[in-house]
């Protein structure tokens, strides 16, 4: 009797917080202003029931992957959506509760995520995230003056517990479901004037943010690769940088043989030919590191940055090519020279373009306007101080009409250029926060300028 009593109770108790679950949602159903709103309410509120942990909602995409993409959600681990893909499609990532309920039109739920084999693609994540059980069921209303309401999408649940979705959960949140598909069709139709609400908006915000990260992903990419060329292009002058240190260490490994032959040897001489071997052994692995780091794909975290260092690191790079062409080098840098925020890589690559692309101009230009400049200062403007550096070159120049075209991608001059090094230099000095830009000398040749804001 006692038992069957509890029973009663415990079941009394679930019904009674599914009835109050069913009247929060019927008042949002009436409140929402927009079809975000009210689909995020109904996901809070069915996290707020204490029934599941998870709450979502996915609509059906057309694009290749058939993805079910999440339009709200509320619950504990909602990192799992990041984490895992859902998918429409015939295919293994549409063969979970979305894809299979979305694809049917019916319900269709999981009593054991740790055994089902239906759900092994989102196992790990789920159970990391707690989930033991989920239902998925399709967002289908059924109307007389609208016949079938299909919103292509599902209303996701996870529990923390096994078979928590019996018959009676599963004939629930199905209803509730149909709600949700009648009254966003309503939302919709009361706002079909103004589009920028509704399916269209959610589906439009989606895809631009992939697309964001798409072309995100494809500037670092580019970024990549066009650093890669270059240090292709300089490989004679890299291998050059290296050998001579590696010269320098034979020919004072050489030295100290010769001396420690002798019947006394000076040992003072081998002391210091050996500390010469070490410094040059140290300058070449640095150069190699060095070239590592631009080789590497991935770009680093930013963090601060002395830009006098930035460039004491790249012009090593290049000297030996300056050197080919009878280039002459000269610096004038600021002692004061602020730090910056920044990727330490993407502006040495940044300095690298510039150099390179002075070296290009100035090939055939008369020897005594084969000069390059680099300078630094610190500029205070409102917002306070920036570091600025200069490239300046005696080369071939542009006209001023110009200017702005050098940047454009694949804007090149040169027979074998692809015409992208300005292009992303800009993009990653745009990237920091700063500026590059490009004046025509007086007399010959271009500066180029970039600046940077000084850290904080
Ligand atoms: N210092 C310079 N003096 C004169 N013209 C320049 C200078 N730097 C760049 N330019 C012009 O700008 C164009 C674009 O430069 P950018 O670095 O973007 O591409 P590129 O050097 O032609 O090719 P790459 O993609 O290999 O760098 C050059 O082709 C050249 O016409
Ligand atoms: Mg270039």
């Amino acid at each position: 009797m006692q038992e069957q009593r509890e029973a009663h109770a415990a079941i009394l108790d679930r019904l009674n917080r599914r009835l109050r679950t069913m009247c929060q949602c019927t008042g949002t159903f009436f409140q929402a202003e927009s079809e975000q709103e009210l689909l995020q309410s109904i996901c809070e509120i069915l996290v707020a029931s204490g029934e599941v942990r998870l709450a979502w909602i996915g609509y059906c995409e057309d694009d290749a992957e058939k993805t079910v993409r999440p339009v709200a959600q509320a619950g504990s681990g909602l990192d799992y959506l990041e984490r895992v893909k859902t998918s429409w499609g015939e295919m293994e990532p549409g063969q979970g509760p979305a894809g299979t309920a979305a694809r049917t039109g019916k319900a269709c739920w999981v009593d054991d995520i740790r055994t089902d084999p239906r759900f092994s693609p989102w196992r790990v994540a789920a159970l990391a995230c707690g989930y033991a059980s989920c239902v998925a069921v399709p967002l289908i209303a059924y109307s007389k003056q609208r016949g079938v309401v299909d919103l292509r999408g599902t209303l996701n649940l996870y529990s923390a517990e096994c078979n928590a979705f019996d018959e009676s959960a599963v004939e629930h949140y199905t209803g509730l479901a149909t709600s949700v598909a009648y009254f966003v069709t309503a939302l919709r139709g009361d706002l079909a004037e103004d589009l920028a609400y509704g399916v269209t908006a959610l589906r439009a915000r989606a895809e631009r943010k992939r697309a964001e990260e798409a072309l995100h992903q494809a500037r670092e990419e580019l970024a990549h690769v066009t650093r890669v060329t270059t240090l292709g292009e300089l490989a004679a002058s890299i291998a050059h940088e290296i050998n001579q240190p590696l010269a320098a260490i034979i020919a004072d490994a050489n030295a100290c043989l010769h001396w420690l032959e002798a019947d006394r040897p000076d040992l003072e001489s081998v002391r210091e030919a050996l500390a010469a071997i070490v410094k040059d052994g140290d300058r070449a692995a640095e150069v190699i590191t060095r070239i590592r780091g631009l080789l590497a794909r991935a770009s680093v975290a930013h963090g601060p940055c002395d830009l006098t260092g930035v460039i004491g690191e790249v012009l090593p790079l290049v000297r030996p090519e300056l050197g080919r062409h009878d280039m002459i080098v000269k610096m004038s840098l600021a002692p004061d020279l602020p730090l910056v925020r920044g990727d330490r890589i993407q502006l040495q690559q940044v300095l690298l373009n510039l150099l390179v692309n002075a070296v290009d101009a100035s090939r055939e230009v008369p020897p005594e306007r084969r000069r390059l400049i680099v300078h630094s200062t610190v500029e205070y403007r409102d917002d306070g101080p920036w570091a600025v550096v200069r490239v300046e070159d005696g080369g071939v120049g542009f006209r001023e009409p110009e200017a702005a075209r050098l940047f454009e991608a694949f804007y090149t001059t040169k027979p074998g250029g692809l015409g992208m090094g300005l292009s992303i230099s800009r993009s990653i000095i745009e990237g920091h926060g700063g500026r590059l830009w490009a004046t025509a000398n007086a007399d010959h040749g271009a500066t180029f300028h970039f600046a940077l804001p000084a850290m904080r």
